[in-house]
């Protein structure tokens, strides 16, 4: 029956909660590897929490990009603005994402849905180390990245190690150390292993992994039972702070290891 779900739902929260070892964490119905609604689902409870959470005024959030962080900026209301001025910026230059997934353009989306603003970040992957340190020179990549500095809020998710690198195109060469380090985790750009260490950095300017301990609303976002052993592998040192928003089908794989 649905009071049992409901209080089912909130035990598994408390479980992972424990067992993850972060401040909070809230699951959808449903398992989004079966069911596209899922996401949606997370979009709006991700639009909520913000809703509720944020503080008045200035907010200056920091995203990534993925397919799960495309979906949730299309879930975000207007109604995140009121009382607030909300500025979105890509928390990372670009990392070899498709062009509609790229955190640049979930940052304009977010705006666009919430009737904030944007600004972003032109720094391409493919070019040399003499352009790319004469481009980080630029004045508006020096304001986009003093605004990265600033954010309150970082909204990421979480994929599978070998399944990221290969989408983003990584060399063999880099694909290759990444399976031989055991990798099975990656956000940001980071590659984890299941202690949760850093194996692999894709070299970017932006957010570091660091600077999230200091950063008061950390959203990691991201469902499905075939992301459970990502999920707990980036949370084993993930900030204490991290909001986890997550779906069924991940926590009860989570929990089945238990
Ligand atoms: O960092 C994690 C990946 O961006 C997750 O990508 O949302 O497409 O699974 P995804």
């Amino acid at each position: 029956n649905f009071m049992g779900q409901i209080l089912d739902v909130h035990q598994q929260e408390q479980q992972l909660i424990e067992l993850l070892g972060i401040d909070h964490v809230l699951i959808v119905a449903g398992d989004s590897d079966d069911q596209p609604r899922v996401l949606k689902d997370i979009g709006r409870l991700v639009n909520e929490t913000l809703r509720l959470l944020l503080p008045d005024g200035e907010n200056i959030i920091a995203v990534m990009g993925g397919t799960t962080m495309a979906q949730v900026a299309k879930k975000l209301t207007p109604k995140l603005s009121v009382g607030r001025q909300l500025t979105f910026v890509p928390a990372r230059g670009g990392i070899g994402e498709a062009v509609d997934i790229q955190a640049n353009t979930v940052s304009a989306t977010m705006a666009k849905h919430t009737g904030g603003s944007h600004r972003m970040l032109y720094v391409p992957e493919h070019v040399s180390k003499e352009t790319y340190k004469t481009l980080l020179q630029e004045p508006s990549v020096q304001e986009v990245l003093q605004l990265i500095g600033k954010c309150n809020t970082v909204l990421h998710s979480i994929g599978e190690a070998t399944l990221m690198a290969q989408r983003r195109g990584m060399s063999a060469e880099v694909i290759d150390m990444i399976k031989s380090e055991q990798a099975v985790a990656e956000a940001f750009g980071y590659f984890f292993n299941e202690a949760g260490e850093v194996v692999y950095k894709i070299p970017r300017i932006g957010l570091q992994i660091r600077d999230l301990d200091h950063i008061p609303y950390v959203f990691a976002i991201a469902g499905g039972h075939s992301k459970a052993t990502a999920i707990q592998a980036y949370m084993k040192n993930a900030p204490s702070q991290t909001w986890l928003i997550t779906d069924e089908g991940a926590a009860k794989q989570i929990l089945k290891g238990v």
